[in-house]
């Protein structure tokens, strides 16, 4: 166990290694020492026995074009059974650098230049970006919250279909930022809706496997009738701290839209995958990968119980307490300050480098985003300076 469990309470030193998250603090926070909380990738170590597997494969000195094997692709098939009841034959699956490089794929495999695609706000940024950058029409249907919950607005999203605006959907299960888990039921009605009106469905499961008990994720592909039109995009980024691997990976069951997405790929050489991301996804998606997940996820619902506790005890914050993801989405409308002056005064007074919530959309003004993957030491220190700044 002690090779597989590393010790997360060992802060890791980041800073000087290219990492996004530490070494672009001044251009995103105009200061390179904010505490950084931003950027989802985990300040957390990724298990030995993948260190091993990568070096034993770096020391073999060809790094040539490489195969997707029928060893990876029986990978996939074991992980996505294992842990997500999804059984998928091997031709389903393709490979991706990243679940935004299938996002945006999807996207042009889907729908043509001026069409409607739809997101449910406040997103990803990335979801925004997708759709604009290839001059699709974006349709935002905004959640609706309901007792601190996102719910999805379902009259709002079959009245835009109704009237014909929306091919396609990118719907974010779970969801990024708040990490909320939708039940089978809200994902059904989803299905419902998008095979009467045949609208294509990008599901991005990428925050799937960090769920916190007693939730359960479901799939879009294990929801009655989503095959014929559903293109999921998943990774080992998130779980395994691997996103600098780009290592990602795509299940189209419905061979005509899988065609069609292929075609896209094939145009942009974007199907490709490379060996380090290759080497993880077969090391990871094993027994041994199964119980570090299992330890991280007990490692993180310690964080982030131990944050919504100490945010609960502050008058002028709350926290929407996530059902997966190591993502905390927190209000600060109660401080009564203005956006700017919020994000200014997390930076210049307390120190603390979160993401904005205007990035999500306009549903976001007033929350910030906190990644509590860090060691616990590194979390308590963040927390005595929301509570020294905003408590
Ligand atoms: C919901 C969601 N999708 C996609 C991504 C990015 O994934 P990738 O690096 O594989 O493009 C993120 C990263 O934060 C995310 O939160």
């Amino acid at each position: 166990m002690k090779t597989i469990i590393p010790d997360f309470d060992r802060p890791v030193h980041r800073q000087s290694t290219d990492a996004v998250k530490y070494d672009a603090r001044a251009s995103m926070f105009g200061s390179d020492t904010v505490q950084p909380l931003w950027v989802a990738d985990m300040d957390l170590p990724v298990p030995l026995f993948l260190q091993d597997a990568l070096v034993k494969r770096i020391q073999h000195p060809c790094y040539g074009y490489t195969m997707q094997s029928k060893v990876l692709k029986e990978a996939v098939q074991w992980w996505m059974g294992e842990e997500h009841e999804c059984r998928i034959n091997a031709e389903e699956i393709l490979f991706s650098p990243s679940v935004v490089t299938t996002m945006c794929n999807g996207i042009s495999a889907c729908t043509g230049k001026g069409e409607g695609v739809a997101l449910f706000s406040p997103v990803y940024e990335r979801f925004y970006s997708s759709i604009l950058n290839q001059k699709r029409k974006l349709i935002n249907i905004p959640l609706l919250l309901d007792k601190g919950r996102y719910t999805i607005n379902f009259a709002a999203f079959e009245q835009a279909c109704r009237v014909g605006k929306i091919k396609m959907v990118l719907f974010c299960n779970p969801q990024n930022p708040s990490g909320r888990v939708w039940s089978a039921e809200e994902l059904s009605e989803l299905v419902r809706i998008c095979r009467k009106y045949e609208i294509f469905l990008l599901a991005d499961e990428i925050h799937s496997d960090i769920i916190y008990p007693p939730n359960n994720h479901t799939s879009m592909l294990a929801i009655d009738g989503a095959e014929k039109w559903t293109i999921l995009a998943h990774s080992i980024g998130k779980t395994f701290n691997c996103s600098g691997l780009q290592p990602s990976f795509v299940l189209i069951p419905d061979h005509r839209l899988r065609r069609r997405f292929y075609k896209v790929t094939d145009k942009t050489h974007t199907g490709d995958i490379s060996i380090p991301a290759k080497t993880a996804i077969q090391t990871l998606f094993s027994k041994e990968g199964q119980q570090y997940k299992k330890a991280l996820i007990h490692y993180l619902a310690g964080n982030r119980d131990f944050l919504s506790e100490r945010i609960a005890r502050m008058r002028q914050l709350s926290m929407m307490l996530p059902e997966s993801t190591f993502l905390a989405w927190l209000d600060f409308r109660e401080t009564g300050l203005a956006h700017d002056a919020i994000r200014r005064k997390l930076v210049d007074a307390a120190g603390l480098g979160l993401s904005d919530g205007l990035a999500y959309g306009p549903a976001g003004e007033g929350w910030f985003r906190l990644n509590f993957a860090v060691a616990r030491t590194e979390l308590e220190k963040a927390v005595k300076k929301l509570e020294m700044t905003f408590g």
